[in-house]
């Protein structure tokens, strides 16, 4: 490896990987680029035509595919807003000339619950609502509340630790009725419900105004399997949450950002003087 591992480089990701990554090195690729829906970042304009977006999202993928080891994975976040629902899928469809779609991923971040639908489940006690909830406007839209994780490997056919991040049976007595169900285990399945740390800021206190919480990367690492999994790249890594989840799941990684000052506070993060930014106001 050319580049130093647990560092964030100041760094185009293009120019970052191309100098100092070598082929087939990384285990684990999580990140969350620009979505091209308007968001506004200190540095990068987030509203370039969709074509030049997608071409650079193309030349992205390609870097990640020779970086990426043959039984490695690329767990891409992107999200979208009401007006523009196609852009994950654009994406999604670009990268396919690349990489097989192993999974796909829903981040749930708000869900509303209602105790009728459960039935007799003792720990839910009434309806339930929890997660970020942030009120639009007009009645033409539903209230956003998920985002897509793609899960891209080079084979489709990628071993996974599911139970690492598995969750307790509802009904116990499905313990054993299944060969595969020997403890109180399962799969938690394709829709992840990860909600922001619950701080409140005011808008321009905001650090941020794109990132997923630590947690995101720290579940697709696990599911990948920390067993093998050594070098972790978040080539668009913002304020370093990627980076958080690694040193909390003991594993290396290496992250590249244009952005002065999201790269100040991620190493401010990372040396534990700043322990949480949530992304949104709550
Ligand atoms: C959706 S945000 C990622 C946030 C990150 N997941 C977090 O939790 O902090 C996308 C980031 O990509 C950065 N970015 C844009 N163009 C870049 C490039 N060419 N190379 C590296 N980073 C870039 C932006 O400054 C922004 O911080």
């Amino acid at each position: 490896m050319r580049g130093e591992k647990n560092r964030i480089y100041l760094m185009d990701c293009l120019e970052g990987m191309k100098t100092l990554l070598d082929p087939e090195e990384v285990d684990v690729i999580v990140t969350s680029p620009p979505y091209n829906i308007g968001v506004e970042y200190n540095k990068y304009d987030d509203t370039i035509p969709r074509e030049n977006y997608l071409n650079w999202m193309e030349e992205v993928a390609k870097e990640c595919k020779r970086v990426l080891k043959r039984e490695g994975s690329f767990f891409l976040n992107i999200g979208h807003k009401p007006t523009d629902l196609w852009v994950p899928w654009e994406v999604a469809f670009t990268l396919r000339k690349y990489f097989t779609l192993q999974n796909v991923i829903t981040w749930v971040k708000s869900i509303a619950i209602q105790k009728e639908d459960v039935g007799k489940y003792p720990n839910i006690k009434g309806d339930i609502t929890v997660g970020h909830y942030k009120p639009i406007g007009g009645e033409r839209f539903l209230n956003d509340c998920f985002e897509y994780i793609f899960h891209f490997t080079k084979s489709g056919d990628v071993k996974l630790n599911r139970l690492a991040i598995g969750v307790p049976y509802q009904d116990k007595s499905n313990i054993g009725r299944w060969k595969s169900a020997t403890k109180d285990l399962r799969c938690r399945g394709n829709t992840w419900f990860i909600p922001y740390e619950t701080i409140k800021y005011k808008h321009k206190e905001r650090p941020h105004p794109s990132t997923f919480p630590p947690k995101l990367p720290m579940m697709c690492i696990e599911l990948h399997g920390l067993n093998k999994t050594d070098l972790v790249l978040d080539p668009f890594i913002g304020i370093g949450n990627t980076a958080i989840a690694c040193m909390k799941l003991g594993v290396n990684y290496i992250g590249f950002e244009i952005d002065e000052i999201y790269v100040k506070i991620a190493e401010q993060r990372i040396r534990g003087k700043l322990l949480y930014y949530a992304s949104e106001t709550l």
